[in-house]
């Protein structure tokens, strides 16, 4: 592979990284089924421990019930809000008994990799966090609303639709993350 070829496909993927932000707010507009379909493709792309891919990915797309689920988490955590106005919403889980030790990291890949694929969809979406060290209240309250059983570690839930908010322009690296040794 030639130096220009690398770099531009390294280019594109800064561009693809650097356009995905946190959306907190989305317009009245309901995202299309195709939009919806064409994430399933992503998760057969993406790694996990032993290969065992223990992602369940709920999409929920009945807006009151949405609402609702908002309600009870905002009532014990405050940075639950973006729930409430969005008209989609996707549910990160994994299946504790197949992904045993490393199912924060599985489900975060998962997580990840799905944030950027509604960013490239052109959909705006924030990453509300569920899954606690010491405290498994908000996923009890996701997993209560979804008839999910204790094996199912609830990650984080991804709000997502048409951005009606532009995020401010990301602050510059305060320091180096790259340790070259
Ligand atoms: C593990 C994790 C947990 C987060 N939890 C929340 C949350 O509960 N609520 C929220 O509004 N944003 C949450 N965020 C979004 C971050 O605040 C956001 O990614 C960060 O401020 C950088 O902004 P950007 O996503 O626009 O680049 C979370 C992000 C991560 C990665």
């Amino acid at each position: 592979m030639s130096m220009a070829r690398t770099s531009a496909d390294f280019n594109k993927l800064l561009k693809t990284l650097s356009a995905r932000r946190s959306v907190r707010r989305f317009l009245d507009k309901d995202v299309e089924d195709e939009k919806i379909k064409a994430l399933e493709r992503i998760f057969e792309c993406l790694p996990s421990s032993m290969n065992a891919r223990p992602w369940n990915v709920f999409i929920i797309r009945d807006r009151e019930k949405i609402k609702e689920l908002g309600r009870r988490l905002l009532a014990v955590h405050k940075y639950s809000a973006p729930v409430l106005n969005a008209p989609a919403l996707a549910v990160v889980s994994v299946d504790e008994n197949i992904s045993k030790n490393h199912f924060v990291e599985d489900a975060s890949i998962c997580a990840f990799a799905l944030w950027l694929a509604l960013s490239s969809l052109g959909l705006g979406a924030v990453w509300i966090a569920v899954c606690l060290p010491d405290s498994e209240i908000r996923e009890e309250i996701v997993r209560e609303f979804l008839g999910l059983s204790k094996k199912d570690r609830v990650i984080c839930l991804l709000p997502f639709g048409y951005p009606a908010e532009k995020p401010a322009k990301r602050a510059a690296a305060e320091r180096k993350f790259l340790k070259v040794l």
